[in-house]
């Protein structure tokens, strides 16, 4: 196996007097890539730093939004030899990915089963959801929404055997909306009913053979205290323990909420359920045994999604924040030790691709080897998709975590100011006054100083933005939190060609 030398150069920064490298380690912690529309990302710092990546062997996981952006990544790995590598999973290809599979095999205890579905789950629906609505907020609606995706799974999982997307919708959509409703006779037997009573029947079962296994004199021990037996039957049945739950969860709660409250919480999740029955991506993550797993990258693969945004909105999104999530949570179990080949996670219009445990996952991306890099136009895009309260605040302090920056070409303030900010100030001779007192000797002596912005926000609008008119060079300032890039400042400014190829 290759070894991953953490200080392995990948991009050289040179100035006129000095030179330094951005090394497999600056990559690790994270890169974030601003511009305006045109202004040379994609093509420019984009491009390169995908190649260099690429060529040193990294494996990876792609997210998209523009249709074109699979038959560039084809290019790319084309040019760096790594076509072998590329796993695209879209409609009508080879490549599947069984969601549910995946997280019940992964882990051996039964009850974590449930939970890191639900924890997957209800990430994307979180992530889906309407910021501005301040839904995300309210720890109600959190915990209510939680509590029956939890108990659908548990129901799903007690009276089939084994889980689906298909049976678990059909149960959200017939729990009954009121206990009048439950008791009414001659009514059709939905599938709400079907499982309980088939998940009752496959519980009582149990129970009858437990029981008749017990001595005869235990057996009437038990009989004459309902608490004991109660016990003894939840210690040696933990179905029946979740039965019980189940029972109280939906006929003591659920059914009972308001009219309105469930009818929230019952469309977000059955709404979410029925996007991810609709072909293609159904049989793309539900319903085909996994071709592909994100521990492939640990080997090299690289594993694009082809299901862009911009075509295939809502559901495109859906997906790629299911697999991006599982996919991080596969990588930060990695063991580096055994493994050290470095992974990249790229999302190019990255807002779209946001979710509740980003910032958590950058925090360890640095120690499982995950390259993140991420590109958008700008910080509103950020507030606008990550939003809810304090949307500015969670936003800045994300970026954060991403250690290295490129600003291009930009005509946002608000991006062009925090970028300018975040190089900072300097101290600045005041030329005018020491010209106007240049005949004194004892002034000159004693130059004035004037703290001043060394990159000013309106520097970021002229940038070059690449193309035949400029040489195909796209301008950029690189910025890296915490150390010295060049000549002893944080900042370099760089020129991308869109025409690089990898030596
Ligand atoms: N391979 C290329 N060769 C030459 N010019 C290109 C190439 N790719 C893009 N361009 C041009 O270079 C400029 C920068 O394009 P690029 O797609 O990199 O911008 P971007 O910042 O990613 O924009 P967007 O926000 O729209 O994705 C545009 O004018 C574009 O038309
Ligand atoms: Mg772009």
């Amino acid at each position: 196996m290759a070894s991953f030398d953490l200080d392995q150069p990948l991009i050289e920064l040179v100035s006129q007097t000095s030179r330094n490298y951005w090394t497999l380690r600056h990559a690790f912690e994270g890169t974030q890539i601003f511009g305006g529309i045109g202004s040379g990302k994609t093509s420019g710092s984009g491009r390169m730093i995908s190649l260099k990546f690429l060529k040193a062997g990294f494996g990876g996981l792609i997210l998209t939004v523009k249709p074109d952006e699979k038959d560039m990544w084809q290019e790319f790995c084309q040019i760096a030899g790594r076509s072998q590598d590329l796993a695209i999973i879209e409609p009508g290809g080879r490549h599947t990915f069984n969601v549910l599979d995946y997280e019940s095999k992964s882990h051996n205890q039964q009850h974590a089963i449930t939970e890191n579905i639900v924890e997957v789950l209800k990430t994307v629906i979180r992530a889906g959801e309407e910021k501005s609505s301040g839904k995300n907020d309210d720890p109600f609606w959190e915990t209510a929404l939680d509590m029956l995706i939890f108990n659908v799974i548990d129901l799903c999982k007690l009276s089939k055997g084994k889980l689906s997307i298909l049976d678990m919708y059909n149960i959200v959509q017939t729990i009954p909306k009121s206990m009048d409703e439950l008791r009414a006779e001659n009514v059709e037997v939905k599938a709400f009913q079907i499982a309980f009573e088939t998940a009752r029947q496959n519980v009582t079962a149990q129970i009858d053979k437990w029981f008749a296994s017990l001595p005869l004199s235990i057996q009437e021990k038990l009989q004459e205290n309902d608490a004991l037996f109660e016990e003894q039957l939840f210690g040696a049945i933990p179905d029946a323990r979740l039965l019980k739950f189940l029972d109280q969860f939906f006929f003591d709660n659920f059914i009972g909420l308001s009219e309105k409250t469930r009818s929230i919480i019952d469309f977000t999740f059955s709404g979410f359920l029925f996007r991810l029955l609709r072909e293609p991506v159904y049989s793309l993550f539900f319903k085909n045994a996994s071709t592909i797993t994100p521990e492939d990258c640990l080997n090299g693969k690289i594993i694009l999604i082809n299901l862009p945004v911009k075509l295939y909105h809502k559901v495109g999104r859906d997906c790629q924040i299911l697999f991006k999530y599982v996919w991080q949570r596969a990588m930060e179990k990695r063991n580096v030790h055994h493994n050290g080949r470095p992974v990249f996670l790229w999302a190019d219009e990255a807002q779209n691709f946001i979710h509740e445990h980003d910032p958590d996952f950058q925090a360890t991306a640095r120690s499982s080897r995950v390259a993140t890099v991420y590109i958008s136009q700008n910080l509103p895009n950020y507030y606008a998709s990550m939003g809810g309260q304090k949307a500015e605040y969670k936003v800045k302090s994300f970026m954060g975590t991403l250690a290295t920056k490129i600003f291009h070409a930009n005509a946002d303030i608000e991006t062009n100011k925090y970028a300018s900010d975040l190089i900072g100030e300097a101290f600045f001779e005041d030329r005018s006054d020491s010209l106007t007192v240049s005949k004194d000797f004892s002034r000159t002596r004693s130059r004035s100083l004037l703290v001043d912005k060394l990159m000013r926000p309106e520097e970021f609008v002229k940038f070059r933005t690449g193309g035949p008119l400029n040489n195909f060079r796209v301008e950029g300032v690189l910025h890296k939190q915490g150390d010295m890039v060049l000549n002893g400042q944080n900042h370099v400014k760089m020129v991308f060609n869109q025409q690089f190829i990898p030596s």
